[in-house]
């Protein structure tokens, strides 16, 4: 079929895939190491490659301008933020000692965390490159407190000292902890938000008299816990249901159990969390000069921003010739591409005339044209994700929702629904589903393409929920379920992706706004 599932051009070649014959090797849910099964016990769904080719691509988006595809539930950020969270948890960097000693991951493994290792590498003394100097300290000997920031480069008029780009090195390649974070684009702001973040709380830290040896560790803490906060109350229980967080903390959970130790569920990594593909835009509005919008130069394509990044030497102007500009001299981002915030979270009550917040694209079946054909020989990400599924022996969707005594599956009938059931239909897939294609339905069919169903929704929630309550330095270890964020938040008690952007400043810098 001459598609290789284990060349990963969209998260980079970093995530690692477990073998099946592994995984059967795995006593379920009994810490397994690095991977393992929620549902051990269950059968796993045989499906011939020529079915799987025919619902991949009867999983192409259509109409991917259409806007009753939006979720107006979800703004386009989390989308990203969601591929951000993907790169903290399915790649450990902090443990490579113990993963060359270990290859198989079945002892001595560090767990997947929503722990920001990929923002902090190994600390201030591990990962040197990631630091500032400190100037505040041993005449700057020393690296840290503060992440290095990098500078853009000016075009188009737009001048000033912008500090709006990873850092990078004089080839171009990012100077950050998980380099699947240089991407796109989006994923790479994202990651430099975080970046922001953490010396923001820094400079904060420092104003109020804590002594300088202190800050990092101190920093570190209240960022990731505040990380750990969003991730759990806006975005899974956005994509879920308010409330949801709070009630598996009370009732414990069912499905995702481990005994002291978190383990990437093969469920949750090959099926459930990649509900994130079929959320991608293929044209967004970046900013006020790479917009659909009036004035604007061009949309900001998936083309684009696969393109200004240093992964795909898009930035590098003299590796990757462009359409859009001409080389730069140096291998940073162009100062037009500085991200808008406003049009990817709402951080404004409502945003100004010409300033459009986009949606994400719905949780359904349908994903768009262009990551039907990935670069580099990468194929059909839906049919790398069906077949994935065959490879690590999932369950059906069925099967699993049966086993979770889920009290109104979905039905045949509605799985058959759309030009997509159709053809899932034709082979028999509409009573026994592929996991993920099951999942992404159940949004469409119970969720109105806006949130999970049952199914997605309990499985979701539960991981997340597992890998911040194991994690020994989380907010729900140390502090339990009754801990609040503490940084200013438009609500009381909340913090969310806006809050954090607001906090951080730098809202839309091409357009000199820094506040709101
Ligand atoms: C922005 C465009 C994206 C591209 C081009 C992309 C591409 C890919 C590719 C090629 C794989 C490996 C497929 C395989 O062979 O098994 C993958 C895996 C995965 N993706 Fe994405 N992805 C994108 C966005 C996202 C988002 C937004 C999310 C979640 C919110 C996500 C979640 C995942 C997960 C959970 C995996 C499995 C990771 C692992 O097991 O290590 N992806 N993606």
């Amino acid at each position: 079929m001459g598609t290789d599932v284990n060349v990963q051009p969209g998260h980079g070649k970093a995530g690692r895939q477990p073998t099946r014959q592994f995984l059967d090797t795995l006593s379920g849910h009994d810490d397994p190491g690095m991977f393992g099964r929620m549902f051990p016990t269950l059968e796993p769904l045989a499906v011939d490659d020529g079915p799987l080719h025919e619902l991949a691509d009867a999983m192409k988006d259509p109409v991917p301008g259409d806007p009753a595809g939006n979720n107006a539930n979800v703004p386009a950020g989390f989308t990203y933020l969601g591929q951000f969270v993907d790169h903290d948890i399915t790649l450990d960097l902090t443990s490579f000692g113990d993963k060359e000693a270990d290859p198989m991951a079945v002892e001595n493994f560090r767990t997947p965390a929503l722990d920001l290792d990929s923002v902090y590498g190994l600390g201030p003394d591990g990962s040197r490159h990631l630091y500032a100097r400190n100037s505040a300290s041993d005449n700057g000997k020393t690296p840290g407190p503060k992440l290095l920031i990098g500078k853009t480069v000016n075009v188009d008029s737009i001048t000033g000292d912008h500090r709006n780009d990873l850092p990078r090195s004089p080839e171009g390649f990012a100077l950050i902890g998980d380099h699947r974070n240089d991407e796109n684009l989006l994923v790479a702001q994202t990651h430099l938000a975080m970046l922001k973040f953490h010396n923001k709380v820094c400079d904060q830290l420092a104003a109020s008299g804590k002594p300088p040896g202190e800050i990092f560790e101190e920093a570190r803490r209240i960022v990731t816990w505040h990380y750990q906060w969003i991730v759990l109350h806006d975005f899974v229980e956005r994509i879920t249901e308010k409330g949801l967080v709070a009630k598996i903390l009370e009732q414990g959970r069912r499905f995702y159990r481990f005994k002291k130790t978190p383990y990437m569920p093969v469920e949750f990594s090959a099926a459930v969390y990649r509900l994130g593909h079929s959320m991608v835009r293929q044209v967004y509005s970046h900013n006020r000069i790479f917009t659909p919008g009036p004035g604007g130069l061009t949309p900001a394509t998936l083309d684009l921003l696969f393109r200004f990044t240093g992964l795909s030497g898009g930035i590098i102007g003299d590796l990757a010739p462009n359409p859009i500009q001409p080389p730069l001299p140096l291998p940073v981002l162009s100062s037009n591409w500085i991200i808008d915030w406003r049009r990817f979270y709402a951080v404004l009550p409502s945003n100004p005339p010409g300033v459009a917040l986009n949606s994400s694209r719905k949780i359904d079946p349908f994903v768009v044209p262009q990551l039907h054909t990935l670069p580099g020989d990468g194929g059909s990400l839906p049919f790398r994700n069906l077949k994935r599924g065959v490879l690590l022996g999932l369950p059906s969707g069925q099967d699993v929702a049966k086993a979770m005594k889920i009290k109104n599956p979905l039905t045949p009938a509605e799985i058959s629904k759309g030009s997509d059931g159709a053809v899932a239909k034709k082979h028999g897939l509409h009573e026994h589903t592929p996991l993920w294609y099951y999942i992404l339905k159940e949004a469409e069919q119970r969720g109105s393409g806006e949130r999970l169903g049952p199914v997605g929704a309990t499985l979701l929630a539960e991981v997340f929920v597992g890998l911040v309550h194991g994690d020994h330095q989380s907010y729900l270890w140390v502090k339990g379920k009754n801990w609040k964020p503490t940084l200013p938040s438009q609500v009381p008690g909340e913090f969310t992706m806006a809050d954090l952007l607001r906090f951080v400043g730098d809202i839309s810098p091409i357009d000199g706004i820094s506040t709101v």
